[in-house]
């Protein structure tokens, strides 16, 4: 019997690794996408070597509008279906809204929105038909916060995937597709090449280590999650606790504080 198969993207580096990892080591065969082929080649040989399932490498940049019908063409091709989709691939862009321009918004809300959206309404039809899927969107506990000053779209962009992922579920579930569960992953702070990629390595190192999680936990809640058909996972308890704070305090003390914290991990020239 043919196994089943992941799509991850960013699994080049990270929290996508880790989901490949993690889904190689059930079993699974794994489809890995993200830019850097080299990288994604190594990962694909040690998950083959170590774990005797396929690993299916697609190189492609999601800030191109073609990309996500493309990956699931290269899996078509190959006579495979997605039976879960990570969408993981994602960055932070620095600065403020008035210092970047529409190239560059526009780019990331197509890799962080768009994209994501796509792959979601593209794998679907074949999830309900086989009557499985699973599907995991990695938005952030800047989804949960009051919106910051720079980096101005990835608070609202995480929060739109949270919504959304809840909404994808709820409708799953009310047309009866009982087997098809579709869950927010909302990470804080997790150690990864995320605050390399976006130059706030220098600020976020001086934040308490007890604020960070490794992707390993991160990403083992995530699955469990899905797998219950739960909407939204938030993981790890101290990130469990500052969504709360951020549901409880009043609205102004939630801006207030957000505005106090953000320039301690985030680039606003
Ligand atoms: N780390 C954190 O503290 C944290 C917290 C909350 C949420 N998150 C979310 O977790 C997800 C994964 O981030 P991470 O922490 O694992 O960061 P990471 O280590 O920097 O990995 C990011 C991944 O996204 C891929 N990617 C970036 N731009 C891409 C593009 N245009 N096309 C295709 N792939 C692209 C990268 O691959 P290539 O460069 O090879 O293309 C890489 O594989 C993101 O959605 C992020 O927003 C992270």
């Amino acid at each position: 019997m043919e196994r089943r198969l992941c799509l991850i993207t960013g699994a080049s580096a990270g929290i996508g690794a880790e989901f490949a990892r993690q889904y190689a080591a059930l079993g699974w065969d794994v489809a890995l996408t993200a830019r850097r082929a080299d990288r994604l080649e190594t990962l694909a040989a040690e998950l083959e070597e170590k774990h005797k399932v396929t690993a299916i490498v697609i190189a492609e940049d999601l800030a191109k509008k073609s990309a996500p019908a493309k990956i699931l063409a290269a899996l078509e091709e190959k006579g495979r279906h997605v039976d879960a989709l990570v969408n993981n691939a994602g960055y932070g862009l620095p600065g403020t809204f008035f210092s970047t321009s529409w190239k560059e918004q526009g780019d990331f809300i197509q890799v962080l929105y768009t994209a994501p959206l796509e792959l979601c309404h593209r794998v679907l039809p074949g999830m309900a038909e086989r009557g499985y899927g699973r599907i995991i969107n990695v938005a952030s506990l800047a989804g949960y916060a009051a919106g910051s000053a720079g980096h101005t779209l990835y608070a609202s962009v995480k929060a739109g995937l949270i919504k959304f992922s809840e909404s994808l579920n709820a409708e799953c579930q009310t047309l009866g597709h009982d087997d098809i569960h579709c869950t927010a992953l909302c990470p804080g702070f997790t150690w990864s090449e995320f605050h390399d990629a976006n130059g706030t390595r220098e600020q976020t190192d001086k934040m308490p280590k007890w604020m960070w999680m490794a992707a390993e936990p991160v990403v083992r809640q995530g699955i469990e999650a899905v797998n219950r058909g739960q909407p939204v996972i938030v993981p790890g308890l101290v990130n469990k606790g500052m969504a709360t704070l951020s549901r409880i305090v009043p609205e102004p003390l939630g801006r207030a504080m957000v505005r106090g914290q953000s320039r301690r991990f985030r680039k606003m020239e």
